[in-house]
Order: C-alpha cells, then sequence, then structure tokens
C-alpha cells in the first residue's frame, strides 16, 4: 500500500489567503463604524451641529475618501477577475479562483466604504446607483453559491461531464490498483450518497433542496465509509485516504447529475449580475462627473 498523500494541505494557502481577506474587510468596516458612529446615529437634522460634520458629510474629507477608494476597489475587483477570466496571458498568473475571492473581497469592502460615503443618505440618482450596487452585490452572494457547484480543475477552469466521468474512472482505479479494494467493497462505496434528482422536472426548489441535501450528506457519507472499510479489516493508516478518494467519487456522482441544470441556472444569474453592474456604471459616472464639474476633487 503507498504512502497517504496530504491533499488537505494543498488547501491551506487559499484558506490562509480567504481568511487574511475576511479579517481585513471585517477590520476596515468595524473600525470605521467605530470611529464614526456617534454620527451616523445622529438624527439629520443635528448633523450639521457636529464638530465632525465638515469631514463626515459626503463630500467632505474623509466620508469623500471613502467614496473614491470603495470605486477604486471595485474597478480593480472587477477588471482582475475579468481579465483572469478572459484573457489568455493572464492565465499563469494564479488560480481563478483566487481571482474570483479577490474580486469578491474588493467588491465587498469596496461598496461597504460607498455606503459610509453615502453617510447613510440615498436621495436622487446617486442613491439610485447605491440601490443597483446593492442588488449587484446581494446577487453576488447566490452566484457565489451555485458557482460552488460547478466543478473545476486545479486552475479552476471548468469542467464537462465528460472530465468528471474520466476524474471518476480514475480515482476508481487508484482505489483498486493503489488500495487493492475488491468488486464488492467498490460495489458498497458505490451505494452510498445516491440521491434521486430528475433533471427533466426539476424545479428551482427542488434543485436548492438537493443540493443542501448534497451539503449535508457529505458527513454521513464519511461515516459509512469509514464504517465499510473497518468491516473490511482496511488498515487504519489507509482509511483516511479511501475516505476522501470515495467521498470525491461521491460528489463528482451528485454533481454530474445537476451539472447542466446549475450552468443553466448560473446562465441566468448573470442576467442580474452583470446588467446591474452596468446600470450602476452609468450612474456612477453621471454622479461623478457632476461632482467633479462641481469642483468636488477630493484631494486633488
Ligand atoms: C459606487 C459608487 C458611489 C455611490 C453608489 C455613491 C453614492 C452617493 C450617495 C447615495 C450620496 C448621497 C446623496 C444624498 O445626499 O442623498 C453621494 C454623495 C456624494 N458623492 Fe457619491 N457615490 C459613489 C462614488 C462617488 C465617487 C467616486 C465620488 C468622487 C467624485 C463621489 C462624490 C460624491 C459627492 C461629492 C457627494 C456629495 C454631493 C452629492 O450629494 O452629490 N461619489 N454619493
Ligand atoms: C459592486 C460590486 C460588484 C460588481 C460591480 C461585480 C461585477 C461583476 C462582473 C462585471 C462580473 C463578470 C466578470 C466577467 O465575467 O468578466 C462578476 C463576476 C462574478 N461576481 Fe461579481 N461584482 C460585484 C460583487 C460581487 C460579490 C459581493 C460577489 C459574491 C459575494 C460576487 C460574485 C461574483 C461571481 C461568483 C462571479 C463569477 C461569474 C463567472 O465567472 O461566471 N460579485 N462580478
Amino acid at each position: 500500500m503507498p504512502s497517504k498523500a496530504k491533499t488537505s494541505i494543498k488547501d491551506l494557502p487559499h484558506k490562509v489567503f480567504t481568511f487574511f481577506l475576511i479579517t481585513i474587510g471585517l477590520i476596515t468596516a468595524i473600525t470605521i463604524w467605530g470611529r464614526n458612529y456617534t454620527y451616523y446615529l445622529m438624527p439629520l437634522q443635528e448633523r450639521p451641529t457636529s464638530a465632525r460634520y465638515d469631514s463626515l458629510r459626503p463630500d467632505g474629507i474623509e466620508s469623500h475618501g471613502y467614496g473614491v477608494i470603495g470605486t477604486a476597489m471595485i474597478f480593480i475587483g472587477v477588471a482582475t477577475y475579468s481579465s483572469r477570466k478572459r484573457l489568455k496571458r493572464f492565465a499563469n498568473l494564479g488560480k481563478i479562483r483566487d481571482f474570483l475571492d479577490f474580486h469578491i473581497f474588493l467588491c465587498l469592502v469596496g461598496p461597504i466604504l460607498v455606503l459610509y460615503h453615502t453617510t447613510f443618505l440615498f436621495g436622487g440618482i446617486a442613491g439610485a446607483g447605491f440601490w443597483c450596487m446593492t442588488a449587484v452585490v446581494a446577487s453576488g452572494f447566490i452566484g457565489r453559491y451555485f458557482y460552488k457547484f460547478l466543478p473545476k480543475n486545479l486552475q479552476g477552469d471548468e469542467l464537462s461531464s465528460r472530465d468528471l466521468e474520466t476524474e471518476r474512472a480514475e480515482l476508481l482505479g487508484s482505489l483498486v490498483s493503489k488500495y487493492k479494494l475488491d468488486d464488492s467493497t467498490v460495489k458498497l462505496i458505490d451505494e452510498i450518497g445516491v440521491i434521486k434528482f430528475d433533471e427533466s422536472k426539476a424545479s428551482l426548489i427542488s434543485l436548492l433542496w438537493y443540493l443542501t441535501k448534497m451539503d449535508l450528506s457529505h458527513w454521513q457519507n464519511s461515516r459509512r465509509l469509514r464504517a465499510i472499510l473497518r468491516r473490511r479489516s482496511i488498515p487504519k493508516k489507509y482509511i483516511r485516504e479511501i475516505t476522501r478518494i470515495a467521498n470525491r467519487r461521491i460528489v463528482l456522482r451528485q454533481r454530474m447529475l445537476v451539472l447542466e441544470k446549475i450552468r443553466q441556472i448560473f446562465h441566468y444569474w448573470h442576467v442580474i449580475h452583470l446588467p446591474f453592474s452596468y446600470v450602476m456604471l452609468v450612474i456612477l459616472i453621471v454622479h461623478v462627473g457632476v461632482a467633479v464639474a462641481f469642483g468636488y476633487t477630493w484631494i486633488f
């Protein structure tokens, strides 16, 4: 039997990167709130009497800065992800999922800064721009949920059903050749984690239900796999790795069943996330154009 593969270590840099981004995002949002919340909670008519009014009103040095920096973050977040996804020459710069995490980080912290820029005033065309931005951010979370069910390779590029079938066959090969599992054990393993789904009749609700069951079944599948392997007297030191491989096979089979449906939904999802981004961009150009025309150029 071969030595154990250290697969969980592979994910570590990504987890550290995500943790780092989340920490910076939270620190930024909480620090600004902690610094200014008494102003934000003040009744509107009393704000001009505050000593911090000049700096904190939307065109004041601090809040205006949040608007400019937040908007720059959103632009960078969209430009970097789009370039990585669409331009071949960016393909070697890193995994697409890291770029997506970076997109989400910048396009989440950016809008939080823009929220502080507005000082919770949402009037006029700029207010409409703010609500478009909110719709884009909210739809982003929905897209991210479905995105995780689209299978990708290590670089983060999407895989086809055939790729999944090939990977399943390769995993089976390693269970049989490396770990010498016999046919009856493989058959038992393959009976685990089967969830019925009729794609032709499936509604969005039944898809969501399927995905939830799929997520929840993971832990139970591992438990059942380990029990089977123990009954077959597989040495303890290989159980973890075999469970990981078998679990991956189960997940691939579960995903193949709903792959087309998820692709369809993801396609429709773009119809919200992208057009709202464009509307927001048009409003932003008008808003910034008017502001600059009236001499609000921040520190420039
Ligand atoms: C997505 C980006 C942005 C959004 C959604 C946004 C939204 C808003 C909102 C809702 C207000 C308050 C309107 C009110 O008083 O009811 C405001 C004010 C203001 N914003 Fe922005 N803003 C953004 C970016 C920027 C940028 C980049 C600048 C830089 C030039 C800017 C300059 C101003 C100025 C000068 C004001 C105060 C005057 C006014 O109300 O028009 N904003 N913004
Ligand atoms: C104001 C904020 C945001 C803007 C303007 C924005 C804009 C965009 C744009 C233009 C794309 C398409 C890139 C391309 O295909 O070339 C995109 C992709 C995506 N965004 Fe955002 N986004 C924002 C926030 C978010 C947030 C907060 C999330 C998640 C929580 C998110 C999740 C996604 C996902 C999952 C994709 C991938 C779509 C794909 O590759 O097919 N976005 N976003």
